[in-house]
């Protein structure tokens, strides 16, 4: 089974998500666990103190380095990756979601603030991640971006068969449109050929698609 352990100041609001649809069924079902953890069990002064101001001057404030050390060291199993939220990482793409499938264990370390201290990057996370050009007020919604895109390449997570054709499953790669019932919605009209039951012109005409998205 695979697990994923989300590092943050606020895991009541990483659950929610976690345990619903998909995510909820898969980790019903054994394929993987996913754990949030409050950094704030890792400090050890009466106030819980994860932040402090930061050297140099400016504003805002650092995340320590101390409670995350802590929480990693007390987590960290085998084959385990840890990743740090960072919008100066590296941007996460479907083949990082398919390599980080290959760990046992990945364990998210989210940041608030001005961000955490950058010694965590240096010397406890394996990798720093972005998941864009843009700036979130924390890594929660990142972590769980990467752990769905991630879960999705766990065996048994999504039906055997989804994957195959997938945006993305090859560099550059573009699904082709798709289409539900009815088959006229408002005079907006399904492609004909899909109705057609002509295997080979709907694989034809679903790979044009394909290229010219
Ligand atoms: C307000 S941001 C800090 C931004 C930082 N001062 C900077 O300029 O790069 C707080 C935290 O949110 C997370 N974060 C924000 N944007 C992110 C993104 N695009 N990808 C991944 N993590 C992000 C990181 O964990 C970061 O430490």
């Amino acid at each position: 089974m695979k697990k994923f352990d989300i590092i943050t100041v606020i895991p009541d609001a990483v659950t929610p998500y976690t345990s619903a649809s998909i995510l909820g069924r898969a980790q019903e079902a054994e394929h993987i666990v996913i754990n949030s953890h409050d950094l704030r069990t890792w400090t050890t002064d009466k106030h819980k103190t994860v932040d402090d101001t930061p050297y140099g001057g400016g504003a805002g404030m650092v995340m320590k380095v101390e409670p995350f050390d802590k929480a990693v060291n007390d987590l960290k199993g085998e084959n385990a990756r840890v990743v740090i939220t960072s919008a100066s990482g590296k941007t996460f793409t479907q083949e990082d979601a398919k390599r980080l499938a290959g760990y046992d264990q990945v364990i998210f370390l989210c940041g608030r603030y001005e961000g955490i201290d950058h010694r965590v990057e240096e010397h406890i996370a394996d990798e720093a991640l972005s998941i864009g050009n843009y700036v979130l007020t924390g890594g929660e919604l990142p972590a769980l971006v990467m752990i769905d895109a991630i879960a999705r390449m766990v065996p048994g997570v999504v039906q055997a068969g989804s994957l195959e054709t997938e945006s993305h499953t090859t560099e550059g790669y573009k699904e082709h449109p798709q289409y539900t019932k009815p088959e006229n919605y408002n005079e907006w009209i399904v492609p004909a050929v899909l109705l057609s039951g002509d295997h080979k012109k709907i694989a034809e005409w679903r790979e044009e698609e394909s290229k010219k998205k």
